[in-house]
This record gives structure tokens, sequence and C-alpha cells, in this order.
């Protein structure tokens, strides 16, 4: 095979790194269309438009997204959750938002999506392990559904449950974590324009290793918190113990925001290896969203509140 050295190529047979990226985006695009006609369960979900805070970084492929997941309940080993998670049945579903709030509701997730305009943003996901992943999905503001229900003066976190049946999640016959799987949020971070309700990725609905129907995304927080299949979300007084708090308390605090500098105890958070490469790269504070939620976090000693 003849290479040729740089210094032969003609210009015009350059690409331009723009169209290079392009061109990238529209391969990678290509393999996840067909990679979504192979998956014949995966129902349309109603017009979306293109958020605001998407990263410019191409997304990983709908193959990385589905076959590389955490989901405790269908098995602790990252493929498990593609093996096992055939058996959650997603309809009828339902999420009640109650606690402080003045009007409780109990949603169909059907009449939920189509409630709340569904934009696309393309988030970063960094796991507590050291990987990574960009993720395109589809959601709404967390914001738009908790003020629909007038939290009071009272609520001050919010709480997420996730599903408890281990009939459909074989992972909760064993006592790995706490069942059901349970997240927390302060109210300020829960009403950020960024958190979001995802229904689903890549423009169809949310696979269900990636916690159909409905899921918590929080870009600048480990990919923990992102709770998965929510059947409720509570106003609360008082900071709920979310499950990995109550499994390991010197290891996963309340707060849990992407911190290259403060390290888990048993190892560092200073890289990622985005899932796909080789080489580490260097972890974001706040996962790279610093400039929208640093604010939140205005004198509070970031090593302390972990
Ligand atoms: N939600 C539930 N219900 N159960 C889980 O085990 N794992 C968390 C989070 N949400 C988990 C969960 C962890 S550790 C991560 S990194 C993300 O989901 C992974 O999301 P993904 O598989 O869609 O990338």
């Amino acid at each position: 095979m003849l290479i040729k050295k740089p210094a032969d190529i003609p210009p015009s047979e350059i690409t331009p790194e723009t169209i290079y990226r392009e061109r990238r985006h529209f391969i990678q695009g290509a393999a996840a269309l067909a990679a979504l006609a192979a998956l014949p369960t995966q129902a349309a979900l109603p017009a979306y438009k293109k958020g605001l805070y998407g990263t410019t970084e191409p997304a990983n492929s709908l193959k990385e997204i589905t076959s590389y997941n955490n989901f405790y309940e269908f098995g602790t080993d990252k493929s498990d959750p593609a093996a096992n998670a055939y058996t959650l049945r997603t309809r009828p579903w339902t999420v009640s938002i109650e606690g402080a709030c003045r009007r409780p509701k109990t949603w169909d997730i059907d009449a939920l999506t189509q409630a709340f305009p569904l934009e696309e943003r393309i988030y970063r996901l960094r796991c507590v392990e050291g990987w990574s992943m960009v993720i395109p999905w589809l959601g709404f503001p967390l914001a738009s559904l908790l003020q629909q229900v007038e939290p009071t003066a009272n609520a001050k976190y919010v709480e997420f449950v996730t599903l408890q049946d281990p009939k459909q999640m074989p992972g909760q016959r064993r006592p790995i974590l706490d069942w059901p799987y349970l997240e927390g949020l302060r109210l300020d971070e829960a009403m950020h324009p960024l958190t979001l309700m995802a229904v689903g990725l890549y423009g169809q609905e949310l696979p269900k290793q990636n916690g159909a129907p409905i899921r918590l995304v929080v870009p600048w927080k480990y990919g923990f918190k992102s709770a998965k299949s929510i059947v409720k979300i509570r106003l609360v007084e008082r900071q709920p113990v979310s499950s990995w708090m109550r499994a390991a308390p010197r290891e996963y605090g309340f707060y849990s925001n992407v911190n290259p500098e403060v390290d888990h105890p048993r190892w560092s958070q200073a890289k990622e290896r985005r899932i796909g490469e080789f080489l580490k790269r260097p972890t974001l504070m706040f996962n790279g969203y610093g400039e929208q939620v640093a604010h939140l976090y205005a004198g509070l000693d970031l090593r302390k509140y972990y």
C-alpha cells in the first residue's frame, strides 16, 4: 500500500477539521440509525427541539450508550442491564409528585411525555468509576414538573424513588443496595434548568437499560445521582439519604458534584476515560458545567460536602 507523506498531499485533498467533524457526526448518526432500526421495541416520541445546553462534542454511539450501563437492579456487570432489563415492564407506569406541595399529582407516563415539550440535550455523563460518555438525551426540565405542583416553603429537597419489584428486577433479590434505589437533590439543584427528566435518547424512547420509562439526568454530578426508572418524586424538608450514602457514607456524599480535586477515598477523580477512546482526558470541575452551576455552591466547602 502506498502511503503519502504529508508533504505530498495537495491542500485540496486535506479535509478541513470542521467537515471532518461533521462527517464523523454523520457517520455516527448513520450508525446510530442502523442500530435503532435493529431495535423493534423502540417507539417514537413526540417532536422535539434542540436544547440550549448541549455540548458540541460528538456523542457516543447508540451501541456504546446501551451496552455499557450501571443499573444494579439488573446485575452489577456493565453488560448485565442490556442482557437482563427486558423483564422490566414500562407500561402501565405512573409517576407521582407528592410531599410538600399544594397540588400533588400522579401522572400516567404517556400523558406526562405529551404534556411537557421535549428537548434534545447532549450532555456529558461522568461516572464516579472514572469513565464518561456523551449522550443525546430527550427530555424536559424537572423544574417544569415541580413548578406545576406548587412546592410549599417546607420543600427544601427533592427525593427520587425508583421502582421496587424483585419480580421484574432480579438484582433486587440480592441485598446489593438498600432497595429501592433512592436519590436526592437540593430544591435549587432540582429547579436548575440543566436538570432533566429524560424519556428518550437518540430520538427514541429510553431503552430499558438506560432507565425506561423515565429517569433523572443531572449533568454536573457523578452519574449515580441520575436515578433510573423513577416512580415517585417527593418534596421534603430534610436532606434525603440516597442508596449510595447508606451503602458507603465515606465514599458517596449527598452532593456528589464532579470534582477533579476531591478524590474518591480509594481512587483519584482527576482524569476520565471517554468510552470508545484509549487515552484519558482531564476531568473538568462540575463536569464542565461550572459556568451554569458553580453559583449554587458559593461558600460551600466542597471537600466537606462531597
Ligand atoms: N438508577 C438505578 N435505579 N439503579 C442504578 O443502579 N446506577 C447509576 C445511575 N442510575 C443506577 C441508577 C449509575 S452508577 C450511573 S453511572 C448511571 O445511572 C448510568 O446511566 P447509563 O447506564 O444510562 O449511562
